[in-house]
């Protein structure tokens, strides 16, 4: 028997870091929008756990036990006493370590599949505890949509969205560490004179004009709320970044940002037809690798 899972890449349109927690993660009031990448996880009976995957960045992605579909699978075993004797086969659409959860998104797909694949009947709550094991972004790969995410970005309330927004991506050659840019986040922070822990930075809070842009499904009044406490950190570390902003920005995109932790840049645009128009230019301007146009909110991880 086999299950195929699809799941959703995400977009940060609110990314508000608080200071870092003695457990070295930071308090965050993360708006998470899914839009229409996806990475498809396959899963069947096999001998032992092994993991395939295929796609244009197929070669950037681990196959051993560190990556997320594998741990999941583990991680559910585990709990109901059952080997995880699978193959998980990942296509991967998903940009790799680009800010859009694509790891994440193997993780909660293979949770998912696996949980079906066993008739293991795991309650969506069991599946969200797995969830927030594996990843902060994981239980949002699992409940799409837009959702705003507190404590580290796992704790999830479900957003009212009004409309559908589009969305050019900006795909940079190479990857970025998630790690990486929090550290140089708080390297920022400490370098501007703030300090980098709880007492410096105040609480991150959700944007009420982001909230009601979503609620409406206005994306003028969106691009005028969006924000990312990590774009500073990111363009730090992959400075030709600030080209591609200029690039969607000089092209008519409403809105330039970092997606997440970066180095995937995310353009908001007014519809369908300036998303075409604003993805030929930042093609043409040759300052990113490739250019995705997209729109959410989407579905979560769903079973097909
Ligand atoms: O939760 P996840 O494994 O995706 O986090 C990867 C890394 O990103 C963490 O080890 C931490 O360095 C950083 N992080 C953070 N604060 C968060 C989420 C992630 O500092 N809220």
């Amino acid at each position: 028997m086999t299950v195929t899972v699809r799941v959703p890449a995400k977009v940060n349109v609110q990314l508000a870091v608080g200071g870092v927690r003695p457990d070295g993660f930071h308090d965050l009031a993360n708006v998470f929008l899914a839009v229409g990448l996806y990475d498809e996880i396959t899963v069947t009976e096999a001998d032992e756990l092994t993991i395939t995957c295929a796609g244009p960045d197929a070669a950037q992605v681990p196959l051993d036990a560190t990556n997320l579909a594998a741990r999941a699978a583990l991680a559910l075993g585990a709990r109901h006493g059952r080997e995880p004797r699978v193959h998980i086969h990942i296509a991967k659409d998903i940009p790799v370590a680009g800010g859009m959860a694509g790891g994440s998104a193997d993780g909660a797909g293979a949770l998912l599949a696996c949980d079906a694949l066993w008739g293991t009947g795991a309650p969506r709550e069991e599946l969200l505890d797995i969830c927030a094991e594996l990843g902060s972004d994981v239980p949002f790969s699992l409940v799409g949509g837009a959702a705003l995410g507190r404590g580290r970005g796992e704790i999830l309330t479900p957003l009212p969205v009004g409309g559908t927004f589009h969305w050019v991506f900006a795909v940079a050659d190479g990857g970025l560490s998630t790690p990486a840019v929090y550290a140089e986040c708080d390297r920022l922070r400490v370098a501007s004179g703030t300090g980098a822990t709880s007492a410096d930075v105040p609480d991150p809070e959700p944007s009420p004009a982001l909230l009601e842009a979503l609620r409406t499904g206005d994306p003028l009044a969106l691009a005028a709320s969006v924000s990312n406490d990590l774009q500073a950190a990111a363009v730090s570390l992959r400075p030709s970044l600030t080209a591609t902003l200029s690039a969607g920005t000089e092209a008519g995109a409403l809105a330039a940002m970092v997606s997440g932790s970066g180095p995937t840049t995310a353009f908001l645009v007014q519809d369908a037809e300036s998303a075409e128009k604003v993805a030929a230019a930042l093609s043409a301007s040759g300052t990113c690798r490739a250019v995705r146009v997209t729109s959410g909110p989407v579905a979560g991880a769903t079973v097909l």
